[in-house]
């Protein structure tokens, strides 16, 4: 079954992750990139924050990949305010996910994610999508050695 993992990341952790999971899984890779590109500060913990808390989408570049070549996709967030990020929820907004099993995985600075998998396990339904597992990885003062290997960790249900 050929798999995709769409991800938004912005300080590396998630995309280290989703890196490590289509290569274990020989998946389609790609990256959402925001219009308006945020740096790491106070501004982006504000309005980041705000927007996550209230589910909003931000402006996001097209994402350009074929959903109908993907049996299973995993989507991949950080945790901004116990919930997925902006872009994430533009992707999952703009997309139907009929027919498609969908595996949401987050990076997260502290280690629940359960209110962020609630939420976005809503969102994908919402879109058509069969939520088929998840995982979080926890990023802050963990080594990126330990994340690969707690990614692989959590990708091997899904390699058969
Ligand atoms: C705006 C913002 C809000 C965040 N909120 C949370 C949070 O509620 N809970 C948490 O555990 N980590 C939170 N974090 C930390 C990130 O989830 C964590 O660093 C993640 O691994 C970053 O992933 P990335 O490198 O792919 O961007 C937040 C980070 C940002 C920038």
């Amino acid at each position: 079954m050929k798999s995709l993992v769409v991800f938004y990341s912005l300080t590396g952790k998630t995309k280290l992750v989703s890196q490590v999971i289509a290569e274990s899984l020989n998946a389609t890779l790609f990256e959402i990139k925001e219009a308006k590109p945020r740096k790491l500060g106070l501004l982006t913990y504000l309005t980041g924050g705000l927007a996550a808390i209230t589910n909003r989408g931000s402006e996001i570049n097209p994402v350009d990949v074929d959903l109908k070549q993907h049996e299973r996709i995993f989507i991949g967030s950080p945790v901004w305010a116990s919930r997925p990020a902006p872009a994430i929820n533009s992707f999952i907004y703009k997309t139907d996910f009929e027919g498609r099993s969908v595996i949401p995985f987050f990076t997260m600075g502290g280690d629940n994610a359960e209110k962020a998998l609630a939420n976005i396990t809503a969102k994908v339904e919402r879109s058509g999508g069969k939520v088929a597992g998840s995982f979080a990885v926890t990023s802050q003062d963990v080594p990126d050695e330990e994340i690969i290997a707690r990614a692989k960790e959590a990708t091997k249900e899904y390699s058969s």
